[in-house]
């Protein structure tokens, strides 16, 4: 398929990972315990701190000893760009330590220096889903304020080691987390019980402060430094046009624009603050913290895009939902799912582009999309995943449609570009990757790289500039 509308030269094409997703090594190089590793199941369900269940986070992908093999076959594909995450716990294992680890910080120097060699450029996730669990034992996660001069020291050390060698970054990976999974999010947790909405949304606002601190300390050092927001965008569609529909998907769309609306505009919404006064919540803030906020606006507008979702009112269709890495739904009868139930919606990224971009008049990056799918080997090393191809295509053709809509946007990195431990559900039977890792959900494999078919496919997107889908 020929796209008509071509992406600006040097579009970041490539792809996006977590630390705690592939790197494995959990323990090894001085790192300390994250979230992650006490989150067997993934990030929808209760953390076991125990450590003794099955956790494939521990060992990942090995990217930890295999980034070089793994970087080289992106630089293969004609990657632009490769996103990752810096562990917290490899440079401040227990998150209250006063200098950082090391050899944690020469890790990430090294695979740095491996993707320039190759020109690629590094985008850097400051936190993704994950933090140091000695800071949730020990101060009772994001909802304590002191954990705002933690990620401030952290993203500090990145920043002042890095910012001449990265000029992309994000502060927290879908920061709207937080309202759906508060363990990964903010490392508040309740034994048996829930996580009052009073922590959640203080903890909310530490991080607010903590990103808009990053952002300004970034601009300080090097004033072309681009440093976005990251949301995972959940556009809501109203079931029908019945008016509590519609004001049922507004009010549902407003859960996640309420990140981006702090980040990019500096201020909280009227909204919010009356949402918050009719719970009965009240935030604690700081005398200058509102200075902060305005002062540490994000440049771009990052997110990731899988699926949309659907607000109904009728308690019938309410009975049926669907799934999704953050939230369930009602069904919508006009789209197709995956095996794991996210509906796939390419339109709705054209649409979601228009409206972040309305909203904020600010370049949007694009930092996850894919396809979750199980893979087959099969003989003689293939695997043809023309499903992945055709879902990848799609959403490719309606980021173009938007830059025509005059969207004005940067870059796409998909999932996964390699295979690695999914979030929601902690499995390696859900793959996105363009390359097979040999490694099953039991943690068997010889953790052996295999392209698939979408390998040389990817790679003639990347060196048409998207024109030869
Ligand atoms: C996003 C996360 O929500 O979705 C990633 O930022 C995650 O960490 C991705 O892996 C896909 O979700 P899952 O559950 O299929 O891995």
């Amino acid at each position: 398929t020929q796209a008509t509308q071509s992406f600006k030269d040097g579009f970041l094409w490539g792809g996006a990972v977590a630390a705690n997703q592939l790197e494995g090594a959990f323990n090894e190089g001085g790192k300390g315990l994250s979230t992650a590793d006490v989150s067997p199941n993934g990030i929808m369900h209760p953390p076991n701190f125990e450590l003794g269940e099955h956790n494939l986070y521990h060992q990942g992908i090995d990217f930890y000893s295999k980034y070089k093999e793994d970087i080289a076959l992106f630089a293969e594909m004609g990657f632009k760009a490769f996103r990752f995450s810096i562990a917290w716990t490899r440079i401040f294992p227990n998150g209250d330590e006063q200098t950082p680890n090391e050899e944690g910080l020469q890790f990430y120097d090294d695979v740095i220096a491996e993707l320039h060699k190759h020109d690629i450029e590094p985008v850097i996730t400051i936190s993704h889903y994950e933090m140091p669990l000695g800071l949730v034992k020990n101060y009772g996660g994001w909802k304590n304020r002191q954990v705002v001069d933690f990620y401030e020291r952290f993203a500090n050390v990145l920043l002042d080691r890095y910012h001449d060698k990265v000029k992309y970054w994000m502060t927290f990976n879908e920061i709207n987390i937080n309202l759906h999974a508060p363990f990964t999010g903010a490392g508040l947790y309740v034994e048996n019980g829930e996580v009052s909405e009073q922590d959640i949304y203080q903890s909310i606002h530490h991080q607010f402060v903590a990103s808009a601190k990053a952002v300004s300390y970034g601009h300080e050092l090097r004033s072309d430094i681009q440093i976005g927001c990251m949301i995972a965008s959940m556009i809501t569609y109203p079931y029908s046009s019945k008016p509590e529909d519609m004001q049922k998907a507004m009010q549902q769309d407003r859960n996640t624009l309420f990140f981006s609306d702090v980040q990019a505009r500096g201020y909280y919404p009227s909204y919010v603050k009356a949402m918050l006064e009719q719970k009965g919540i009240t935030l604690q803030m700081e005398q200058d913290d509102e200075a902060i906020l305005q002062a540490g606006t994000v440049d771009y507008i990052g997110f990731s895009y899988y699926m949309s979702f659907v607000a109904t009112t009728d308690e019938e269709l309410l009975k049926d939902s669907t799934g999704g890495n953050l939230l369930t739904g009602v069904k919508n009868p006009y789209l197709k799912a995956t095996d794991w139930g996210w509906q796939i919606d390419p339109i709705g990224l054209r649409t979601v582009c228009n409206q972040l971009y309305d909203r904020y008049q600010k370049p949007l990056f694009i930092v996850e999309n894919g396809m979750g799918a199980v893979d087959k080997l099969e003989d003689g090393d293939v695997v043809n995943d023309d499903y992945r191809i055709d879902y990848l295509r799609a959403h490719i053709e309606q980021m173009a449609l938007a830059v025509r809509d005059g969207v004005d946007l940067i870059g796409y990195t998909s999932w996964g570009p390699i295979d690695l431990v999914s979030a929601s559900t902690a499995e390696l039977k859900k793959r996105y990757g363009y390359i097979y890792v040999d490694r099953d959900s039991e943690g068997n494999g010889s953790n052996r790289r295999i392209k698939k078919k979408s390998f040389d496919w990817y790679k003639r997107v990347i060196a048409s500039n998207g024109q030869n889908l």
